[in-house]
């Protein structure tokens, strides 16, 4: 971990007259070619720094809109790297993400419904069906303390997985995640290895309270020795300050998060008056 900004290198800014337009767009109106540009120009981000390292990239510039106004520009530029994915049953395209006083603990709750730290994780693998390829969060108010984002990524764990093959292997192979019982009538449990390489790159779909949840269902079979012994051993890793990128949004910022490659959380953080509020959605990309 290095004390400098890691999104310094992958802040784009985005004139404001844009932003307003992109946020007031009509998805089913005529074209506007300075849209279809910015789409391109997202796309080439996309290539260059969620495709690969650093897995991250930031749009800068975008404090001037209303809250409102916000929530529109984040799905609309979202849905210039693909299909925005539903996040709950209700099918909702953007989820606020902060304290609503839950812990993760409890049997439903979810990770962005906390103020909570640490269980670095990845998104939305929890839900049957297809896992989101990248996510973002809008930035409308950061917290008074604290609420940096902790990212770690893959080809570092990997990296460190060479000395223990062992470890590796049973990560390959599936596991039970708890579906946190969001979806009526669907499995308790959804079963996906912790590390896919089914694409032909490495893919990571981990939150260890939702396997340790999931083996605890009934009729699923505990979690074996080797099991808890290699999860250990990636939370280990997942713990080692040298693997963290930390970088903290400021407020009119929009980061895009390479969801198959980058394991995330953040810094437990503090809120004063108006609390920290994020706009999140994800992309199948
Ligand atoms: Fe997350």
């Amino acid at each position: 971990m290095t004390d400098e900004d890691p999104f310094a290198h992958v802040r784009f800014a985005v004139e404001p007259g844009l932003a307003d337009s992109i946020a007031a767009a009509d998805q089913d109106g005529v074209p506007d070619p300075r849209h279809t540009e910015f789409a391109e120009r997202l796309r080439g981000y996309a290539a260059d720094r969620l495709d690969r390292r650093p897995g991250c990239f930031v749009l800068t510039g975008l404090g001037g809109l209303s809250d409102a106004a916000a929530r529109r520009f984040t799905v609309n530029a979202s849905r210039m790297l693909g299909e925005v994915m539903p996040q709950d049953f209700s099918g909702a395209l953007l989820r606020e993400v902060k304290d609503r006083g839950l812990r993760l603990d409890g049997a439903s709750a979810r990770y962005s419904d906390t103020r909570q730290g640490g269980n670095l994780h990845t998104d939305g693998f929890h839900r049957p069906g297809r896992v989101p390829d990248y996510f973002t969060l809008f930035c409308l108010r950061q917290a008074a303390l604290g609420g940096s984002l902790v990212m770690v990524h893959v080809q570092d764990v990997l990296t460190e997985l060479r000395a223990r093959p062992d470890v590796l292997d049973v990560l390959r192979r599936p596991f039970h995640f708890d579906t946190r019982a969001d979806t009526p009538g669907a499995p308790r449990t959804v079963r996906r290895p912790v590390l896919d390489f089914a694409d032909g790159s490495a893919r990571v779909h981990y939150l260890r309270e939702y396997v340790e949840a999931g083996h605890r269902q009934d009729g699923v079979a505990p979690l074996t020795p080797e099991q808890t012994g290699a999860l250990d051993h990636l939370d280990g890793l997942l713990a080692r300050a040298d693997l963290h990128t930390l970088g903290r949004l400021r407020p009119g910022e929009m980061v895009f998060i390479d969801n198959r490659s980058v394991i995330h959380g953040r810094t437990p953080f503090e809120d004063g008056s108006a609390g920290r509020m994020m706009f999140r959605t994800w992309i199948a990309a």
